[in-house]
């Protein structure tokens, strides 16, 4: 079953883009799906402001049209990727689920609509039981250094940025903001290692399962409850892969939050999930596939193009 539920996620074939319906009703109409993990949103903040369009229509209508073909064909239930980025700036931390939501660009408001379209969703029809996952900051790499991040063009993320200069892809890294309110004036927050993460999801499917009389749509945070600056990141690499990387301070990156880290108590209650890494296990494994993959996927991409 679990290569079933899987299989729109993990295998290469078929791959289809959400929007083609078309696709999409096929490969529901030849396999029995029993949920969906929809993790297909483009996420980058910067793009979303330049082409709020293209975020609009990518994950508002590809969500939309999943979520009708799963119900067409008997599917209904849903983990989604959500983000902390709904939480904004907050007036405190940790974050709980409770906190009021904001959106400050495109990607964010595509991600607090979807929420919000699951929400009334499952409203309209008790039989869907979605789980939206808040994910903090996705960092590090498959131990077994063949599976990490490959970013497209210049990485707008702190950890795939340090790992391209730590390889000599980039010169140096800019660190935005050194006069945040913070233990070293560098903007807080709660990275979590990516197989963390996956087990989350894992944990979510299981809810979904065992107490699937007791679920609508809840939502739950996926972070350490654990606040780490930049500075501090940056430290762990260094010690982690041995390379010096080299900084240049700037000011503030428009849109930053100071700090955000998550509560972790509703997820280690009802999922039975907590992250079991910290910062040294998500730097080491992050340069164990950087430095056996220092061009990603491709092997020899040139930034530069
Ligand atoms: C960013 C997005 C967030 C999205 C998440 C996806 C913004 C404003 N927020 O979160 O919506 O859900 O990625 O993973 O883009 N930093 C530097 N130099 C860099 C890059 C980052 O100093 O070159 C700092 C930032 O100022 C921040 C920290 O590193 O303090 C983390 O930044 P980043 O990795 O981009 O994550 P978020 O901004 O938290």
């Amino acid at each position: 079953m679990l290569c079933r539920l899987l299989c729109l996620c993990l295998c290469p074939d078929p791959q289809v883009d959400l929007r083609d319906r078309h696709a999409l009703v096929d490969i529901f109409s030849s396999h029995r799906f029993e949920a969906v993990i929809h993790f297909a949103g483009l996420k980058a903040v910067g793009e979303s402001v330049h082409k709020p369009l293209l975020y609009y229509d990518n994950n508002l209508v590809g969500t939309i049209t999943l979520l009708e073909v799963m119900a067409a064909n008997g599917c209904k239930k849903l983990v989604f990727s959500s983000s902390a980025t709904v939480y904004g700036w907050p007036k405190e931390v940790p974050c709980t689920e409770e906190f009021p939501l904001c959106a400050t660009n495109p990607y964010g408001r595509t991600k607090l609509v979807i929420e919000d379209i699951c929400r009334d969703v499952h409203r309209s029809d008790p039989d869907w039981k979605i789980i939206l996952l808040r994910y903090f900051n996705p960092v590090g790499a498959h131990p077994s250094g063949y599976i990490g991040e490959d970013p497209c063009g210049v990485p707008n993320n702190l950890m795939p940025y340090v790992q391209q200069v730590a390889v000599g892809r980039l010169p140096h890294l800019t660190v935005y903001g050194t006069d945040y309110s913070t233990k070293d004036g560098t903007g807080v927050r709660d990275y979590i290692h990516v197989v963390d993460l996956a087990d989350g999801h894992i944990a979510a499917l299981r809810k979904l399962y065992e107490d699937s009389d007791k679920i609508g749509c809840e939502v739950y945070n996926l972070g350490t409850g654990k606040g780490t600056s930049v500075l501090e990141m940056v430290a762990a690499f260094e010690k982690a892969s041995g390379k010096k990387i080299p900084l240049v301070f700037a000011g503030r990156r428009p849109g930053d939050a100071e700090i955000v880290y998550a509560a972790t108590a509703k997820a280690e209650k009802e999922l039975k999930w907590k992250a079991k890494y910290g910062i040294e296990e998500m730097c080491r494994d992050l340069w164990n596939w950087a430095s056996k993959n220092p061009y990603g996927y491709a092997g020899s991409r040139d930034n530069s193009k």
